[in-house]
């Protein structure tokens, strides 16, 4: 028996910039994860891993534009990465860099064994690419003649280069997909999955000739291996492989992902790990965009939004709890300001924060500060929401129950009780504590500031007002 576990990723991200509100969306759903399941498991048998995306082309152009070397920008922008994610809360247990010499081991290590397997042959490439998804397209993909996700101009790429033989694995991945129904996660992108493999896969060309900065293909130094079929590879090397210890956490139990990049996680890196001979992750699971008037968010397009402007003004929490909040999980959905402050306000502030306050108010005011310790009478079971990944539900119901819990005052009016039956304020204002406590475990991976402070106030037997208000009024 293998111990439990749980392994959870984002994307690792191209670094041409820094992190925009889209890049904050995987991290921190992932991060959601992470926590929500060291609650269950433990701290050592959960990990999470973020990271960059180095080898790409657009590194070597970003660092162009700046007038810095390669390997001085990358060394920066990861760091810059990095610490933002720190600053945002997240608790990602590595933090993996594609230019790292583990990780060229590693790649080398399963490139050497895809070619072992007889799946890695010469060819010539010809055909339309596009530099911002570093992603090759067929004809009939673009549209009007240029990248579908981008809408900008594709290139054309005419190349020696080695190929996996991907259509090798077409019906395989097929049976696989069809057997593992939840292995592609929202069903539609499952759908789309499929769909593509009946198209008819193609051979890949893995390797570049032109380009000198990235991973060197270990049986012809001559070219550099494809930034995607490097980049999947992090997934390994940031558990440690090729040492034995990456067995403790692979297969990932789930690969966080935008809708973009589908194809290489359902497909091309499925596709990789059977010819190498190791396991799949249990699921890949695609969440959508979001957009700005309609159009994705992203720094090609040139509307992104600053996550940590966000934070710096709401906190961390309320990032973290609108983006999960808003739009389920799988679906897209327009990024608003105005909705933000009216999130924050109405149902952090208004709702959770209120309650809180007033519930610790009236124990102070009423009951010298001092409450029983009982258990909840409604405890909630969402176990199976936040682990199907159904953020948006999962709050929903917490909020449920939020809003009970104020009606519950409203109904019982302490303030008139302590003159007419002032034995029963204390009563009822222990069962709101019980009830705010057991909401607070449930909250604790999505609003973790938020929550430590709940705790802290109902802690002991006596309410502890020290940690002032939970979502104070933001001023413009
Ligand atoms: O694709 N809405 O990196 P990338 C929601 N390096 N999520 C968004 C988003 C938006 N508007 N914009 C970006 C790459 N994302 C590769 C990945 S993995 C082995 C290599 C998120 O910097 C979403 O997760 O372009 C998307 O898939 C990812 O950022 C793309 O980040
Ligand atoms: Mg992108």
């Amino acid at each position: 028996m293998t111990k439990p576990k749980f392994y959870v990723t984002t994307p690792i991200y191209y670094i041409n910039d820094v992190p925009h509100v889209g890049h904050a969306y995987s991290t921190i759903a992932a991060d959601v994860l992470a926590r929500y399941w060291r609650g269950k498991l433990g701290d050592s048998n959960v990990f999470l891993l973020t990271g960059t995306d180095e080898n790409s082309k657009k590194t070597i152009e970003a660092a162009k534009a700046v007038g810095q070397e390669i390997q001085e920008y990358t060394d920066q922008t990861a760091k810059k990465w990095e610490a933002i994610w720190k600053q945002l809360g997240i608790t990602n247990n590595g933090f993996i860099r594609t230019t790292e010499p583990a990780h060229v081991k590693a790649v080398q290590d399963v490139i050497l064994k895809i070619h072992e397997a007889g799946d890695i042959e010469k060819g010539v490439y010809e055909g339309p690419y596009c530099f911002k998804c570093e992603a090759f397209y067929r004809e009939d993909e673009l549209i009007d003649g240029c990248c579908p996700i981008h809408k900008t101009e594709v290139e054309h790429l005419k190349e020696e280069n080695y190929f996996f033989k991907l259509s090798k694995y077409q019906d395989q991945l097929k049976q696989y997909i069809t057997d593992n129904p939840h292995f592609v996660e929202p069903e539609s992108r499952r759908n789309e999955v499929s769909a593509f493999i009946d198209r008819g896969l193609e051979d890949v060309s893995i390797s570049r000739a032109s380009q000198k900065w990235g991973i060197k293909l270990p049986f012809d130094e001559s070219q550099i291996i494809y930034v995607w079929f490097d980049a999947l590879i992090n997934y390994l090397t940031g558990v440690g492989y090729p040492d034995d210890k990456y067995k403790e956490f692979w297969p990932a139990n789930v690969h966080i992902v935008g809708k973009d990049i589908i194809k290489f996680h359902c497909i091309i890196w499925p596709a990789m790990l059977m010819s190498a001979g190791l396991e799949l992750p249990q699921k890949v699971f695609a969440h959508g965009f979001f957009t700005i008037d309609g159009e994705k968010i992203s720094k090609s397009l040139g509307n992104a939004i600053d996550p940590v402007e966000l934070a710096n003004k709401y906190g961390n929490d309320a990032l973290r709890y609108f983006l999960l909040r808003e739009i389920p999980f799988g679906a897209d959905g327009d990024f608003s300001r105005e909705r933000f402050k009216i999130v924050y306000e109405t149902e952090l502030g208004n709702k959770l924060g209120n309650l809180v306050t007033r519930t610790a108010a009236m124990l102070n005011k009423y009951c010298d500060g001092s409450f029983e310790k009982i258990n909840p009478a409604k405890p909630l079971a969402l176990e199976d929401d936040i682990e199907k990944l159904k953020f948006e539900q999962y709050l929903q119901k917490i909020f449920v129950r939020i809003e009970e819990l104020n009606t519950s005052i409203e109904e019982n009016k302490p303030w008139e009780l302590v003159k007419t039956e002032p034995g029963k304020v204390k009563d009822v204002l222990s069962g709101i504590v019980s009830e705010l406590v057991e909401l607070s475990k449930w909250l604790e991976p999505v609003i973790p500031e938020a929550t430590a402070k709940i705790q802290k106030t109902f802690m002991g037997g006596k309410v502890d007002s020290s940690v002032g208000i939970l979502f104070p009024r933001v001023e413009e």
